[in-house]
């Protein structure tokens, strides 16, 4: 069984907390794309956890966890987490932890490339995390990336950071900063490098021979639909593949062995950075946007900005639905509206006086559209920690189905609270297919 977990919105849908939770009915948790730009928070019981470059697998000490050939790891990064990760407690080591051979390293001049790429664009910048993940990417596609295999060989790794950053100098200092150097980068890079060599592991392989053995693996998504390279607001978006495809490629396993795929779906929006954002809470809505922020925490896990806040927006999670194949939701985050009287949905969009159900490619068309709204009711009641759907408050349960019927995805599960008790799993067919697990009735019939 191969499951994929995937973000429907712009990111931050709660993919950490559904992971966790799930992740005791695998064995394998692996990641597929994306790099440190991620940030994925679980609670558990006191001790709070951001993961950002390993799977959220990681905290359960009897899984196995993989990242991909179509991460970018930055192995500073990777190390500060393993580091952080051992002082909570977790003990990671090569035979719960496997790197690819194949994935691409993050080099301190993709950072340096990433500042001056943002500065470049000013007002049109992306608002990206600054991690370097966008121009490890561009030399990824340019065929000029250092591959972790690349990097096991002292000889390649000094030859390609010193052809590679002849060239990221140049527009370095372009920008009018100072020049990196070749030795004190590989100075930095090789001794983590060699501290690296265990965990390195042909994953395509591995996996492949996991499945084999019956072994259940999650792929655990990062970043989000909205945000994919080739589907999302483009260029307000992340430089790989979230969506279901790129599991395939990034994780190294044909498309036919992936038995389904589970949207994260919050029951708002938020986004960080810059980009289209059509129901965003602005102007006479600031006070709401406020209130969602606090009542939500949205605020970057790691980054601690801001999240932008607004409505959900069902034909952008339709166009998730549609694009990744979801067979089933998990729906985050209820218990953050408790407070409201009324909720706006966005049920379509209208584009100079002409209604539109379908997601518009073009990032321009984003800002001229008027999203359509459908106003519920609030429940004003207290969901904090409800474990059964039938204990929902009736408007709850109202709002719960509305999105559903405008998604047309069935929900499978109910996120009430951070932890991982704080969830409601309901029995719909495709869940149960996977999980077999005795489970609350289905929300058609309560
Ligand atoms: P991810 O990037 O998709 O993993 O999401 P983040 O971890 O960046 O952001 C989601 C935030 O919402 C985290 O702080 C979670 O602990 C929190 N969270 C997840 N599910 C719920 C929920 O149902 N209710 C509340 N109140 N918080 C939640
Ligand atoms: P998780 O996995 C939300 C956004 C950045 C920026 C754009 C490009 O926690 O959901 P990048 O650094 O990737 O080149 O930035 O993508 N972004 C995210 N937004 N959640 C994330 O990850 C994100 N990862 C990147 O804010 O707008
Ligand atoms: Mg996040």
């Amino acid at each position: 069984m191969i499951i994929v977990i995937i973000g429907a919105q712009w990111g931050d849908e709660g993919k950490g907390k559904v992971v966790d939770l799930l992740a005791d009915r695998f064995d394998i948790v692996a990641r597929y794309q994306g790099g440190h730009n991620a940030g994925h928070s679980v609670y558990v019981g006191d001790r709070a956890f951001v993961l950002r470059l390993l799977p959220s697998g990681i905290i359960h000490a009897d899984k196995t966890c993989v990242l991909g050939n179509g991460m970018v790891i930055d192995p500073k990064a990777f190390f500060e987490e393993v580091d952080q990760m051992t002082a909570q407690g977790i003990d990671i080591n090569p035979d719960r932890l496997k790197v690819s051979a194949r994935a691409h390293l993050i080099m301190p001049y993709h950072q340096a490339l990433d500042h001056t790429s943002e500065e470049r664009l000013g007002n049109e910048k992306i608002g990206t995390t600054l991690r370097g993940i966008g121009p490890a990417y561009e030399d990824k596609a340019g065929r000029r990336g250092i591959r972790v295999s690349d990097a096991l060989s002292a000889e390649t790794l000094r030859m390609r950071i010193e052809r590679n950053l002849e060239e990221a100098n140049r527009i370095i200092v372009l920008y009018g900063q100072q020049p990196l150097r070749a030795d004190e980068i590989y100075n930095e890079i090789a001794p983590l490098i060699e501290r690296l060599r265990p965990f390195v592991c042909e994953t395509s392989h591995f996996l492949s021979e996991a499945r084999k053995a019956k072994k259940k693996i999650l792929l655990e998504g990062a970043q989000a639909t909205l945000l994919d390279v080739d589907h999302g607001t483009y260029p307000y978006v992340t430089s790989s593949n979230p969506t279901a495809g790129g599991a395939s490629v990034g994780a190294g396993i044909p498309p036919h062995h992936i038995t389904g795929v589970l949207g994260i779906v919050r029951t708002y929006a938020t986004r960080v950075g810059e980009g289209p954002f059509p129901t965003e809470m602005i102007d006479a809505e600031e006070e709401m946007a406020d209130l969602i922020r606090q009542r939500g925490n949205e605020y970057g896990s790691v980054t601690r900005r801001p999240r932008r806040c607004g409505w959900f927006d069902a034909v952008a999670t339709r166009y998730a639905a549609e694009l990744n194949g979801f067979d089933s939701i998990a729906l985050t985050k209820l218990d953050v509206l408790d407070a409201l009287k009324e909720i706006k949905v966005c049920t379509g969009y209208e584009v100079e006086g002409k209604r539109i159900e379908t997601f518009p490619a073009v990032s321009h068309d984003l800002s001229i559209i008027k999203p359509v709204y459908e106003t519920l009711a609030g429940w004003e009641s207290d969901t904090v920690g409800v474990t059964e759907f039938g204990r929902l408050p009736q408007k709850a349960k109202d709002y719960v189905r509305f999105l559903s019927d405008q998604v047309g995805v069935e929900i499978g599960l109910i996120s009430t609270g951070p932890e991982r008790d704080q969830t409601i799993i309901l029995r719909d067919s495709v869940m149960e297919g996977w999980f077999l697990d005795p489970i609350a009735p289905a929300v058609a019939e309560s």
